[in-house]
C-alpha cells in the first residue's frame, strides 16, 4: 500500500466509527454540532494513520483499533479547540476555517473541548467491547498520555514559558509531553488493540515514538516559520507572534532541520526489526519530517 492509499484507508474507517458514534444523543444537538465542526473540519489524521500502521504489524484492526484511532482523535480535536482560545494561543485560523471558539463562541468550544475529552472515553469504554482487559489498558494509555502526565502538563509548560528563555532539556521536556505524549499513545494503543505483548516489540515501538513525536513538534515549529498560512491553515508566525519557546528560536533554523532530520534516521532504525511489515511506519515518519502544514 503507499502511504496514500494508507492514508485514505486510515481516514475512512476513523472517520466513520466517529461519525457512527457521534449522533446518538439528541439533547446535544448543538454541542454534536461544534464537536463535529472540530473533528471533521479537514484533520490530517495522522495520529489515526500511525495507529493503524502499528496495529497492522501484530494483526488485523479491528473494533478496537477503531475505537482507539477515534478516541486519540477525539482527544486531539478538543487539544487544539482549548489551544486556540483566547486564554491561550487565541487563533482565529484552524485548518484554513474559524476556530471553534470563533465559528461558535467561547463558551461553547469549551464544552465541545470538554464533551470530546470524555467522549474519548465512552468510545474506549463502550460494553459492545467485551474485552476488558484490552480496554482498560486502552484507557489507562490515553489518560496517562493526555492529561496531567501527559498533553496537559506541556501545554502548561508551553503557557509558563511565553516570554521566557528555556534551555534545550527543558524545551524537549515540554515538546515531549505536548505532542509526543499523544503520538505515543497512538502507537502503543494500535499494537495493543491488536494483541502485542512482548516487552521487546513495546521498545522498538517507544522508541519510534520518542523519535517521531518530537520531530512532529520540531517540525511544527519550523513550518510556523516557512510555510504560508494559505498552506498552514494556521496563521503564520503565530508562534514568534506569542514569544513561545520553539526549536527554531533555540537551534535557528537550520539546527532545527537538522535535529528534525537525525531524529528521522533514529526513528527508521528503531522499528527496522519489524523489518517489511513495518513499511506504513516508515512512510509516516519521511511524512512527517517532509509536511509543509
Ligand atoms: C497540530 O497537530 C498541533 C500539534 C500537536 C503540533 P496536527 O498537525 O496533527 O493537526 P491536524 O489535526 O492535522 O490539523
Ligand atoms: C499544540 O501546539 C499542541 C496541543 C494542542 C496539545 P501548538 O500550539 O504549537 O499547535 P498549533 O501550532 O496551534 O497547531
Ligand atoms: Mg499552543
Ligand atoms: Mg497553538
Ligand atoms: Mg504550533
Amino acid at each position: 500500500m503507499t502511504l496514500n492509499d494508507f492514508s485514505h484507508y486510515a481516514r475512512r474507517r476513523v472517520d466513520d466509527y466517529l461519525t457512527q458514534n457521534l449522533n446518538q444523543y439528541q439533547p446535544a444537538s448543538h454541542l454534536q454540532s461544534a464537536m463535529a465542526y472540530s473533528l471533521f473540519n479537514g484533520g490530517k489524521r495522522v495520529r489515526p494513520m500511525l495507529t493503524y500502521a502499528a496495529a497492522s504489524l501484530f494483526g488485523k484492526a479491528n473494533d478496537l483499533t477503531d475505537a482507539s484511532a477515534a478516541a486519540i482523535e477525539s482527544i486531539h480535536a478538543y487539544s487544539l479547540i482549548h489551544d486556540d482560545l483566547p486564554a491561550m494561543d487565541d487563533d482565529n485560523l484552524r485548518r484554513g476555517k474559524p476556530t471553534c471558539h470563533i465559528q461558535y463562541d467561547e463558551a461553547t468550544a469549551i464544552l465541545s473541548g470538554d464533551a470530546l475529552q470524555t467522549f474519548a472515553f465512552e468510545l474506549l469504554s463502550d460494553s459492545k467491547h467485551q474485552n476488558t482487559t484490552i480496554q482498560l489498558q486502552l484507557i489507562q494509555e490515553l489518560v496517562h498520555a493526555s492529561g496531567r502526565h501527559g498533553m496537559v502538563t506541556g501545554q502548561m509548560i508551553d503557557l509558563a514559558n511565553v516570554d521566557k528563555n528555556i534551555d534545550i532539556d527543558e524545551l524537549e521536556q515540554m515538546h515531549q509531553h505536548k505532542t509526543g505524549a499523544l503520538i505515543r499513545a497512538s502507537i502503543r494503543m494500535g499494537a495493543i488493540s491488536t494483541g502485542a505483548k512482548s516487552e521487546t516489540d513495546f521498545a522498538a515501538l517507544d522508541a519510534y515514538a520518542l523519535a517521531i513525536g518530537l520531530a512532529f513538534q520540531v517540525q511544527d515549529d519550523i513550518i510556523d516559520i516557512t510555510s504560508d498560512t494559505t498552506t498552514l491553515g494556521k496563521t503564520q508566525f503565530s508562534d514568534e507572534e506569542a514569544n513561545k519557546p520553539t526549536y527554531p528560536k533555540l537551534l535557528g533554523l537550520e539546527g532545527a532541520q537538522a535535529l528534525a532530520q537525525s531524529l528521522h534516521e533514529q526513528a527508521i532504525t528503531a522499528i527496522s526489526p519489524f523489518g517489511d511489515a513495518a513499511q506504513p511506519l516508515v512512510e509516516l515518519a519521511n511524512y512527517i519530517i517532509g509536511r509543509n502544514h
